[in-house]
């Protein structure tokens, strides 16, 4: 059964596997994806904002991403996401896996259920990530001896620009951990089309105003992403194993 990873800022493959660029034709407009070779083959690489990271957050197609992943029959899907921290638990270089999110944006194509042809669905958001990927997530950090905030809160902010001091006082007032770009819709967009959806903020500054600026952090940065990426291949190893020999 095939699994897949979206990335954005600072991973933009999987460097460990050998992986052939695809383009994907969808109801929605056109993805392009890096399917993994040989026994990886059952591995799809999302890069959300295209493989040249041309495409700012705003602008993504998201919805032709995920329609692109389950038109490639994926079912797991394990999304990562560069945050400002706003929860000083969380520091930059911290990873937490999301439960819940507070959405900033506007203007974004944001459902799937438009009406038409497409009908009106509300899709139930009391629990926004899958549970059962969500603890194998923790499970496979913690015997991987990786950090990983068991919960936090994301505010998806419209970007590109980044927030004002007061913004994010507004935000750490309302209960979010962390802020970026681009989990919102995407997770909505999974919970739609039913994937399995779980996601992982990997904080590469302190949110504005914590800060005299904001100061991106370069060193250690990759480390990590290979941290994150080891422990999302091994997480979507094993939920997928444990679903073939349950079927
Ligand atoms: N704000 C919004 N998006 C981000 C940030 C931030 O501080 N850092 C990384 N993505």
């Amino acid at each position: 059964m095939p699994v897949a990873i979206i990335a954005g800022t600072a991973i933009y493959n999987i460097p460990s596997i050998q992986m052939e660029e695809k383009i994907i034709q969808t109801a929605y407009g056109e993805v392009i994806v890096l399917l993994g070779q040989g026994e990886n083959s059952d591995l799809v690489f999302l890069p959300r904002h295209g493989p040249r990271h041309s495409t700012p957050p705003h602008k993504v197609n998201y919805r032709a991403n995920i329609q692109a992943l389950v038109d490639l029959g994926v079912r797991y899907v394990l999304a990562a996401y560069a945050v400002g921290s706003i929860n000083r638990q969380i520091p930059p270089l911290g990873l937490v896996a999301l439960d819940d999110f507070i959405d900033m944006t506007s203007g974004r194509e944001a459902t799937f259920f438009d009406g038409g042809v497409n009908m009106v669905k509300h899709v139930d958001m009391s629990e926004p990530f899958c549970p059962h990927l969500r603890a194998a997530l923790l499970a496979n950090a913690a015997r991987l001896g990786l950090h990983l905030e068991p919960a936090g809160t994301y505010v998806c902010s419209n970007g590109p620009r980044l927030e004002s001091p007061a913004e994010i006082r507004m935000f750490e007032k309302l209960g979010g951990d962390v802020v970026g770009m681009t989990a919102i819709p995407e997770l909505v967009l999974a919970k739609e089309r039913d994937l399995c959806f779980a996601g992982v903020g990997f904080s590469v500054n302190w949110a504005a105003g914590i800060e005299p600026k904001v100061q991106f952090v370069q060193q250690g940065l990759s480390e990590l992403s290979a941290q994150l990426l080891d422990l999302f291949i091994q997480t979507l190893r094993e939920v997928a194993s444990q679903e073939v020999t349950r079927s």
